[in-house]
């Protein structure tokens, strides 16, 4: 091949690499993997939608970080040929930025904010007649001679996305007219498609089984996923070998992802409530201060993964190490101790 081919080639992947997560992202709802029920009922959704000549109404997605919930909101975008326009709850500081953003949206555009638990509450007051009857109020002028006028905005539909749904009011919830739905953790085999699609995306050759070896350490999450393929890639090129059984594990130990893929942290989540709390129960902010580490990461990263694979419970006095947990450090359990 000629050299300036494989520039162009090398140019072509490098972009390909830098907007990651935009070139792996699906673009029909045939290439999303996984969430079933998700696909079927916004599916049903946009076309009852389309075929009415209206905007599909307002939809809200919720769980763990890295399960799709960005992911879904482009592909809503795609299929249905609407402009998405993109923020975040921490993002909109001020009312002024929430009705600028709202004033611009063109008709039929589709707005998604991200951690929506994070907008302030004045702010999301906003929202409400924004959401349910295409307005927005504002007030002018303070005290008695303060006046409130009233603004049409363009048709829209509103995609939000939280990984805390118990942070956000009723009234903002019940506003989700076209639904709530709960992002679950992929299964295994599920994984090792989405890393297979990912690793034919990125040219990157992987057998099933290999490919099945990392979804297996990815968390059930697409996120992790990805972010394992690239780095077993990276190890296999720099050490001069395939991408295969043992590459993946060697890279695997070096970024201290067990087995099951517990991280370093998760495993001293574990240690901490055996050896400091004699294997619980303990609340979330004693086991955060304890590891010097914030508890809504915690809850929010570590702790439904734990939970999904049973080695720990949440009871109403704190977290429980169980027997799976001690098991799986190789701790004698004892419920007697
Ligand atoms: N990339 C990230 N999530 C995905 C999914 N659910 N399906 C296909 N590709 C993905």
């Amino acid at each position: 091949m000629d050299s300036i081919k494989k520039t162009e080639i090398r140019k072509k992947n490098d972009k390909k690499e830098l907007f990651l997560d935009q070139t792996l992202r699906p673009n029909t709802w045939n290439e999303y993997i996984g969430q079933e029920n998700i696909k079927n009922n916004v599916f049903v959704l946009l076309e009852a939608a389309k075929e009415r000549g209206h905007q599909p109404e307002h939809i809200l997605f919720y769980g763990s970080p890295g399960l799709g919930k960005t992911t879904l909101a482009y592909l809503i975008s795609k299929e249905t040929g609407h402009q998405i326009k993109i923020t975040s709850g921490p993002a909109i500081e001020k009312v002024g930025d929430l009705a600028s953003i709202l004033t611009n949206l063109s008709p039929g555009d589709i707005l998604f904010i991200d951690e929506i638990h994070r907008l302030n509450k004045n702010i999301e007051e906003i929202l409400y007649p924004a959401m349910e009857s295409g307005t927005l109020d504002i007030i002018i002028g303070k005290g008695p001679s303060a006046r409130t006028i009233q603004l049409e905005l363009p048709p829209f539909t509103l995609i939000a996305a939280t990984t805390r749904i118990s942070m956000l009011s009723a009234p903002l919830r019940s506003r989700f007219s076209g639904g709530v739905f709960r992002l679950e953790f992929y299964s295994n085999e599920e994984i090792k498609d989405i890393i297979k699609r990912s690793a034919s995306i990125l040219d990157i050759e992987i057998k099933d089984e290999v490919a099945l070896e990392i979804a297996k350490r990815s968390r059930f999450t697409p996120r992790t996923a990805n972010f394992l393929l690239r780095r077993c890639r990276d190890f296999a090129q720099v050490s001069k070998k395939n991408l295969n059984e043992n590459t993946v594990n060697k890279t695997l130990t070096m970024l201290g992802i067990d087995d099951i893929g517990l991280s370093q942290l998760d495993r001293q989540i574990l240690e901490n409530i055996i050896e400091k709390f004699k294997g619980g129960p303990v609340g979330l902010g004693t086991i955060a201060m304890a590891l010097s580490e914030e508890a809504p990461t915690l809850e929010e990263v570590n702790e439904p993964y734990l939970i999904q694979l049973g080695l720990i419970e949440r009871t109403p006095r704190g977290r429980v190490v169980t027997e799976k947990g001690y098991q799986h450090l190789k701790i004698n359990y004892n419920k007697l101790l």
